[in-house]
């Protein structure tokens, strides 16, 4: 039986998915949207949070958005330390642990997917976090370091705990972002939790979606509770709503331009007001665009305008020949 699920959630990707970014999606392309998370925050004790973290969790900055805070860490004090701080000061009640970052320096530290090498160790966090912690405490995975068949102990631990969800992205620290996402490994996962389980990975088109979603349902009854959607929707913002629609002869959910060109505004001049100067403006309005752009491949000579742009008006001349 295909899985049918239509609850998606937006993936934390730092350096993006940050307040501004977040409140364009759900303004504009939230249906099917049930959570979206923060990029990771990770505690530092004797500073204390970054003015950009603090200003990502005020509820003015989120009004109306199911905001789940993800932290990064291998210490279990300092992760019910920042938990409690986060619940406190601006009233959230659930904090995600990252235990899938790839990156090489956060994986040396220990953090990250680097936190599922030592499975001893990782008992003994999630030991102290679920004993320290007074607010809902989830959990976003990989399935190991080097071989996904690390995930049968990795996930004895898990089960031991009253996480309310595992999201997991069925890859190892070691693929990075390369190869496919291992089906088999998630199915066989999603059997065994004991906790809600979300799918997380390589979801960029409906089709995508939808085989994903057969496979699953071909291996197992269980159902997963979310889907979690990431580059996907930096690709198409409009992704989580197409998905919505998928089965649905009318309505493709598919952006409009109109509805593109006002998504981009609202980011950029938002952007503007927080970003001193055009240089880190045109960065991230790239960044952007280097995954959307994908949607409009024929536009070439107007992308490169906006990748070579050097000041807002060039930037803005290329973005009026697209939208
Ligand atoms: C630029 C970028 C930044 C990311 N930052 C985070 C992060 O802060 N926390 C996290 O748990 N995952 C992070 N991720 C991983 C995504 O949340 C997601 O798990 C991954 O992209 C796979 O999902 P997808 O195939 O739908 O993109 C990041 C990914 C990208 C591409």
């Amino acid at each position: 039986m295909t899985q049918n699920n239509k609850q998606f959630y937006l993936a934390p990707m730092e350096g993006i998915t940050g307040f501004i970014y977040r409140n364009a999606v759900h303004e504009f392309f939230g249906e099917g949207i049930v959570r979206y998370f923060t990029p990771f925050i990770a505690p530092r004790p004797k500073k204390g949070m970054q003015s950009k973290e603090r200003r990502g969790l005020l509820p003015e900055n989120n009004v109306g958005i199911p905001l789940i805070p993800q932290l990064l860490t291998n210490k279990a004090a300092d992760f019910a330390e920042l938990s409690h701080e986060i619940c406190e000061q601006y009233g959230y009640n659930e904090i995600n642990l990252n235990a899938g970052c790839p990156s090489k320096t956060v994986v040396g530290h220990g953090k990250g997917s680097g936190i599922l090498k030592d499975t001893e160790a990782l008992d003994r966090f999630l030991n102290e976090v679920f004993e320290k912690c007074r607010c809902k405490v989830s959990v976003k995975t990989r399935l190991g370091m080097y071989d996904p068949a690390e995930f049968e102990r990795i996930l004895e631990i898990y089960n031991q705990y009253p996480m309310t969800e595992l999201i997991i992205h069925p890859r190892v620290q070691a693929d990075q972002y390369r190869g496919s996402v291992r089906m088999e490994y998630f199915c066989r996962a999603l059997e065994k939790c004991k906790m809600p389980v979300v799918y997380n990975g390589d979801i960029f088109r409906v089709t995508d979606y939808q085989e994903k979603m057969a496979q699953i349902g071909s291996s197992t009854d269980k159902p997963v509770k979310a889907v979690m959607l990431g580059r996907g929707i930096l690709k198409n913002p409009a992704l989580a709503r197409m998905l919505c629609h998928a089965d649905d002869p009318q309505e493709s959910g598919e952006a409009t331009k109109e509805e593109l060109r006002a998504f981009h505004d609202r980011i950029f001049y938002s952007y503007q007001e927080i970003f001193d100067g055009e240089m880190p403006l045109l960065f991230h309005m790239k960044e952007l665009w280097g995954a959307m752009g994908s949607m409009f491949a024929e536009q070439e000579k107007s992308l490169k305008k906006i990748r070579k742009s050097k000041n807002t008006a060039e930037y803005l001349a290329g973005v009026h020949e697209i939208l």
